[in-house]
């Protein structure tokens, strides 16, 4: 599929699940891999992502068993991950590379990461710079790109500042300290999302998370457990901005995960008075879940920086979209690390908008999307970012005229059933 047309929707209406989340999904994989016994996951997310976690885990040694409602993982132990017998394919995936690489760091053996395109131009030396702390032995093309080669060793615990509030890079941080001699911190100046720091409490390792702060020790054994994945609140996202954009919608997304580390969207919609609640609240595997209703609002629109921007950072694009329907429009600041995702999303949303018959000023850390504009109807570029062939789809609900997305396949990595649902909840 080269491109697909979304049409100008009359309403929206329904009752549904989205896509399980990936940032979760990734972590219980990796985790149970590491652990004692088996793990059972429910409704592991089918995204093309996190099958390159599965790929590479498979390529360690770790047996993966999938039944009709469940993943089930075999955990080989803390130091039970076999040496690869080929390069670890990360295909687009962030979460995999630099997490794994945590994970690498202390086993005994070299392992090469490799990625598609737009994962080899992202930068690793975030990464590269604490596992050397810990002793492991790392090359990289230009000491910052894929190819990624980690020779094992045995790690010392380290106490580590996120130079950047960056999941992926804690995440690295805390899962080469389960394998170091010692206790290792890590301090979060602003806080990033916290799954890996529960779904390792849930397994059993000795962590404790205080204020902007938190400690693992190391050489502790993990045990296989239950776990079923929550709705990915970045993926319900794009409902809730459909929902609120197109008049006389009334959308329920159920079972979305709601950790306070992933909702700032939501919160900032309710304070620019978008009709978005949430029922149904309750707690499963140490993750806050519940449904979420969103209707058609008139939103004011406003300024957003700061700590705001790590909750929010996938967000943004769809968020800019709907930008264009606030009365005063928004701006977002300290938001430059978005020019480092799949793709460089500043410049992939201003393009869009622009595209489509929208103002909209680029800076380098941001962007602001005047309110008040109609869009018309135009072909805009995915750019090979499964986020903005969706945040541009939704755009596409209330544009004048229809608009085309090129390469809409990419929606795969995180929500590959995105378009149907899409069509289905319109009325
Ligand atoms: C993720 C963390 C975020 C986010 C990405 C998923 C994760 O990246 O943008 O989609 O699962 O840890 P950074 O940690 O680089 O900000």
């Amino acid at each position: 599929m080269d491109s697909l047309e979304i049409k100008p929707a009359e309403r929206l209406s329904g009752v549904t699940p989205v896509a399980a989340d990936k940032s979760i999904s990734h972590r219980l994989a990796m985790i149970a891999a590491i652990a004692e016994g088996a793990t059972t996951i429910h409704n592991f997310a089918e995204s093309v992502d996190c099958e390159s976690t599965l790929e590479c885990l498979r390529n360690l040694g770790v047996k993966v068993e999938r039944t009709r409602s469940s993943l089930i993982i075999h955990g080989r132990g803390l130091h039970g991950l076999e040496p690869p017998p080929q390069a670890l394919n990360a295909g687009n995936s962030g979460t995999t590379v630099r997490s794994m690489s945590g994970l690498l760091a202390g086993c005994g053996f070299e392992s090469i990461f490799v990625g598609d395109e737009s994962l080899s131009r992202r930068p690793m030396k975030r990464i590269i710079d604490p596992l050397r702390q810990f002793g492991a032995t790392i090359e990289a093309r230009d000491g910052n790109y894929l190819p990624l080669k980690i020779l094992g060793r045995p790690l010392n615990a380290i106490d580590f500042t996120l130079p950047i509030p960056s999941a992926q890079v804690k995440s690295c941080v805390l899962l080469a300290g389960l394998q170091a001699q010692g206790v290792t911190t890590v301090h979060e100046p602003v806080f990033s999302r916290n799954h890996t720091e529960i779904a390792l409490a849930e397994f059993g390792a000795r962590i404790r998370m205080g204020e902007n702060r938190i400690e693992v020790e190391g050489g502790h054994a993990l045990r296989g457990k239950e776990f079923s994945v929550p709705g990915d609140p970045s993926a319900a996202a794009f409902f809730i901005a459909a929902a609120i954009a197109v008049p006389n919608s009334s959308l329920r997304l159920t079972g979305i995960g709601l950790n306070a580390t992933r909702t700032g969207y939501m919160r900032l919609l309710a304070q620019m008075q978008a009709r978005v609640t949430i029922t149904q609240l309750s707690v499963r595997n140490g993750e806050p879940v519940g449904d979420v209703c969103a209707e058609s609002s008139d939103i004011a629109g406003m300024d957003i920086g700061g700590s705001w921007i790590p909750n929010i950072i996938d967000e943004i694009p769809v968020l800019a979209v709907l930008g264009t329907r606030t009365q005063n429009g928004i701006r977002f600041r300290d938001a430059a690390e978005l020019r480092a995702k799949e793709s460089d999303r500043i410049h992939a949303v201003a393009r869009n908008l622009r595209a489509l018959g929208a103002a909209v000023e680029e800076y380098p850390d941001g962007l602001f999307v005047p309110g008040g504009q109609r869009l018309h109807g135009a072909a805009v570029d995915s750019f090979g970012d499964h986020r903005i062939a969706m945040a541009f789809a939704i755009a596409g609900l209330f544009a004048d005229g229809p608009v085309v997305i090129k390469d809409p396949a990419c929606v795969s990595i995180s929500f590959p059933g995105f378009f149907d649902l899409l069509n289905r909840v319109r009325v």
